[in-house]
């Protein structure tokens, strides 16, 4: 019986079985039946190892959670007794207040949810601002991992050390990690969200010194792109030397990445989290040193 076995579905067989390499175990498929009324259903084979890790970004959230907590239960009735989800992206997580009355607060819902179906979860870069404490939103063993290390590995090297930018407040702490480990100058700007895609920072709130100067965007997540785009726009008019992006999440679409390619920025890379054309930074060795540790206390 080997210690560990990773179970996947078939639309993220690639980063799975980078995780089981990493781990040096064996990955399961699981196999799903769509019902012609649009429902799931899982089949798992049982499960053969001490301790079963189920890989599920948590990219288009909605229907990747019901398969998903669909898929644990089961492995629970299949006589899996330490469950481990590795979930890179963790969706609504974002939605980490009550911003306006009449609104959920989904973050709690979703991780409510997700605590109850397994034993622990291992993420990356969660969006946790308003807590900093994600076993305590869970209520199981949790690890948040971040990737600055594979994410500095695939920018270019800089000659002198960049300005690190933070395109809002909430990126100022993972703008303090990037500093440490670049060297490099902080600048975090300000923005205020009124839609989707209505992203607006006041210039003279932003005072922006970087000509000349290499500039390496930072970010959590990249879903609309308008956050992004609006920071290389500043960028720009302001004379950088070079812009790069890095983010942990990735989710523009193919026209909003060439647009930002176009606007002037050279390198945009992201971890492998959700399957985007910018990613560079593979997450498998810090997972499994992550599924490695968790393992051990469940
Ligand atoms: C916000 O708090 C996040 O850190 C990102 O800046 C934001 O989610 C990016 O969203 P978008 O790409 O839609 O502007």
């Amino acid at each position: 019986m080997s210690a560990i076995q990773i179970f996947a579905f078939a639309d993220e067989r690639a980063p799975a079985s980078r995780l089981a390499a990493a781990l040096n175990a064996p990955l399961v498929m699981i196999e799903t039946h769509r019902f012609p009324d649009g429902e799931t259903l899982p089949h798992i084979p049982p499960p053969a190892a001490e301790i079963s890790a189920l890989y599920c970004s948590l990219d288009h959230p909605n229907p990747k959670l019901v398969e998903l907590l669909l898929a644990a239960d089961a492995l629970r009735r299949a006589g899996c007794r330490r469950l481990i989800l590795v979930a890179p992206y963790l969706c609504y997580m974002r939605q980490d207040a009550v911003f306006s009355p009449g609104e959920p607060l989904s973050r709690d819902v979703i991780a409510s949810l997700i605590g109850r179906a397994f034993d622990a979860v291992v993420t990356v870069q969660a969006h946790l601002h308003r807590t900093g404490d994600l076993e305590a939103l869970l209520g199981v063993p949790a690890m948040n991992l971040i990737p600055i290390e594979p994410l500095a590995a695939a920018l270019p090297a800089y000659d002198t050390p960049p300005i690190v930018l933070g395109p809002d407040l909430e990126s100022r702490g993972w703008v303090e990690a990037w500093v440490e480990r670049l060297h490099g100058q902080p600048v975090v700007l300000r923005k205020t969200r009124y839609g989707d895609r209505d992203v607006r920072e006041t210039a003279e709130a932003n005072p922006v010194e970087a000509t000349g100067r290499a500039v390496v965007i930072v970010d959590d997540i990249a879903s609309s792109g308008v956050t992004l785009t609006k920071a290389v726009q500043r960028l720009r008019r302001a004379g950088a030397a070079s812009i790069d992006i890095a983010v942990a999440h990735a989710m523009t679409t193919p026209g909003v990445t060439d647009a930002l390619m176009k606007a002037g920025v050279r390198r945009f890379v992201s971890t492998d989290s959700v399957r985007h054309s910018t990613n560079a930074a593979p997450l498998a060795p810090l997972l499994a040193q992550a599924v490695r540790t968790i393992g051990q206390f469940l």
